[in-house]
């Protein structure tokens, strides 16, 4: 079985892809966490040869997708919490824009879902990784709605951020993940549109588990 979800930053994907695969016993990927490594490689390496950096990455997915490490230059990082602070996020846009780059993740994505019963989230899974999953979700809610949830998740790990500055970033990222000329963020003709706006996780996972079980 093989669950893709593609939406915006902040629509709700990763938490209720974390409830889906616990609950259908699916190995979770966060293809979103691949990209921002890859910034977070940039920024540590330098952004020089970024390609042949990105090449030389090993993703080790653990804990069924709630930490994500980089094996680089024969160390090991454990990233899954400096991935979400509000720089990595002004800098993935740089990596997720080049085209070489997304071919390599794109491959790196691919052989995570070889032959397993995955639910894998991000920009592009509907339409580039696996345009033919089992289930295609087009995951939205509201830039405002989506900049509430962002805005509380950064409160969370006491990033002091104005929620009108999330909003403002949210809209750019939008713009960008959507007329980005690679891959861009689009809602497949075959991929089921799932408004979030005004539900709870629990209402969204609901109606994911209905189309799983149908
Ligand atoms: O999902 P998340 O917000 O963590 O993704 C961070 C960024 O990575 C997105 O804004 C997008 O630019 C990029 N991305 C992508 N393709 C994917 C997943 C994420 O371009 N499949």
């Amino acid at each position: 079985m093989q669950v893709a979800i593609d939406g915006p930053a902040g629509s709700g994907k990763s938490s209720v892809c974390k409830i889906i695969a616990e609950k259908y016993s699916l190995t979770y990927i966060d293809t979103g966490a691949m990209y921002r490594s890859i910034a977070w490689i940039s920024i540590h390496f330098g952004e020089d040869n970024l390609v042949e950096k990105a090449g030389n990455t090993e993703f080790i997915l653990e804990d069924n997708g709630r930490k994500i490490s980089v094996k680089y230059d024969n160390n090991v990082y454990d990233l899954t919490k400096e991935i979400r602070m509000p720089e990595i996020s002004a800098k993935v846009a740089f990596a997720a824009s080049n085209r070489d780059i997304r071919k390599i993740l794109v491959k790196k994505q691919q052989a995570f879902a070889e032959g397993s019963d995955v639910i894998m989230e991000g920009r592009d899974i509907t339409t580039v990784v696996l345009p033919n999953a089992d289930i295609k979700i087009y995951l939205t809610a509201s830039p405002e709605e989506r900049a509430k949830r962002r805005f509380k998740e950064w409160e969370s790990m006491e990033q002091n951020e104005e929620y009108a500055k999330v909003l403002e970033e949210i809209k750019k990222r939008d713009e960008m993940d959507m007329s980005r000329k690679e891959s861009p963020l689009l809602q497949s003709e075959d991929a089921v549109l799932l408004d979030t706006t005004g539900l709870s996780l629990e209402q969204v996972a609901d109606k994911i588990g209905e189309m799983i079980i149908s």
